[in-house]
């Protein structure tokens, strides 16, 4: 075990009872175990982001919950409060370990391995089985600390999404929507990397061609307007007309529906995110005479049913991409947690709130990075 001293409590960005983000978040100290379990782990969070699902969360509309917490001091609740710490996934510095943990080494980072982690703490104390490690403390430190804090969730989707509903050769063609996104940045990547050509749908803003720009910078084949449907459908007439192969939809609504106009016969409509919440249209005719399958994917279910063994497998294969430099992760704006109450004053913790809860804005460019100094 590590001769690392615990803390008994630590800086957490949390919530009492769902709500909007900017209303019901709170900075808080939360209670962490000072007995180290046998088979647990000690860690220090480095880094956490907001993504849209950690915000759906914490508006109570998403099917993963949120462990339970004490408020140990901080403004915001009373002593002994019980709390919920949202965030899926981080990266943390393991600090000290059971006496039964043989895996997992002072020094290693690791990543949640569990659904509910509660990443937006600057401490934890898990069972080793509840993270994976994905950088020995032994090994050369190439993994940034915003890649191995976002490893998870956005990486993984676009890796299985082109790869477990389509057998996509090379000049085949994917469409999306909100291609701008995380998700968005490493399909256009990782289907540059496989030979497949992406068309991007954005929605249209005042820097459009600078969007563009930098998509295509990532190997995006077209950056077309959504909502311009001749556009779309001029691009395919003229470049693919046998259609795309698979339509990857974070959005709903009309987006979804313009998609399937440009799928070739049998091709997958893939429903992955929920960005404008409506619901997704589709016409029968699509499904009668173009065979069009409208499925769904959600990256945890596909974990669940996952061994261990393909879950390090393609992690292993992410991390190499990565820090290989074959994709890139997007721009993040790093958010300082405070540690101390000292340090957290009433402006310091209004100002984390807000920060997080503007996570959730149109337009806004760019993901923010909770980060939790030493
Ligand atoms: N199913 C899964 O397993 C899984 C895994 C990962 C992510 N996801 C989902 O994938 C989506 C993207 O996640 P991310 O982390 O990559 O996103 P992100 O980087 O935070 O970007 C958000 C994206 O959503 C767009 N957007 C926001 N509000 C919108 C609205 N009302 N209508 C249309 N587009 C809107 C933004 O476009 P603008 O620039 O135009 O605002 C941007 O492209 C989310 O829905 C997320 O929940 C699902």
């Amino acid at each position: 075990m590590s001769t690392t001293t615990l803390p008994s409590s630590t800086a957490a960005i949390v919530l009492e009872a769902p709500g909007a983000p900017g209303s019901v978040l709170r900075y808080a100290h939360i209670a962490i175990p000072t007995d180290l379990a046998d088979d647990a782990v000690a860690l220090h969070i480095l880094a956490a982001p907001i993504n849209p699902s950690d915000l759906s969360a914490v508006q109570g509309v998403y099917p993963i919950q949120m462990a339970p917490v004490a408020v140990t001091g901080g403004s915001a609740f009373p002593e002994g409060t019980t709390v919920r710490v949202p965030g899926f996934e981080c990266a943390a510095e393991v600090v000290a370990v059971g006496s039964a943990v043989s895996d997992i080494a002072v020094g290693d980072w690791v990543i949640p391995n569990k659904g509910g982690f509660g990443a937006w703490r600057a401490h934890a104390v898990v069972p080793e089985s509840e993270v994976l490690v994905i950088q020995r403390a032994d090994e050369a430190h190439s993994l940034k600390v915003a890649d191995a804090a976002t490893m998870i969730v956005n990486p993984p989707t676009a890796y299985r999404m082109l790869r477990d509903f389509e057998t996509l050769k090379e000049g085949d063609v994917v469409v999306q929507n909100a291609a701008n996104s995380a998700v968005g940045r490493y399909v256009i990547q990782m289907a540059r990397n496989l030979g497949v050509r992406t068309v991007n749908l954005v929605r249209d803003r005042p820097e459009f061609d600078a969007l563009a720009a930098d998509l295509t910078s990532l190997g995006a084949t077209a950056v077309i307007r959504d909502g311009d449907l001749d556009a779309l459908k001029g691009w395919f007439a003229e470049h693919a007309p046998q259609g795309a192969r698979l339509a990857f939809n974070a959005v709903g609504g009309a987006s979804a529906a313009r998609m399937v106009e440009v799928l070739g016969k049998g091709a997958h409509h893939v429903t992955y995110g929920a960005m404008s919440r409506d619901p997704v249209p589709v016409n029968a005719t699509a499904l009668i005479f173009k065979d069009i399958k409208m499925v769904g994917f959600w990256m945890s279910e596909w974990k669940k049913q996952a061994s261990r063994e393909a879950t390090v497998e393609m992690y292993d294969a992410l991390v190499a991409a990565i820090r290989a430099g074959e994709v890139i992760g997007p721009e993040f704006e790093h958010v300082e947690v405070p540690l101390s109450l000292d340090d957290a004053t009433e402006e310091r913790q209004a100002e984390v709130v807000a920060n997080v809860a503007k996570a959730g804005s149109s337009f806004l460019g760019k993901k923010i990075l909770l980060v939790f100094p030493h």
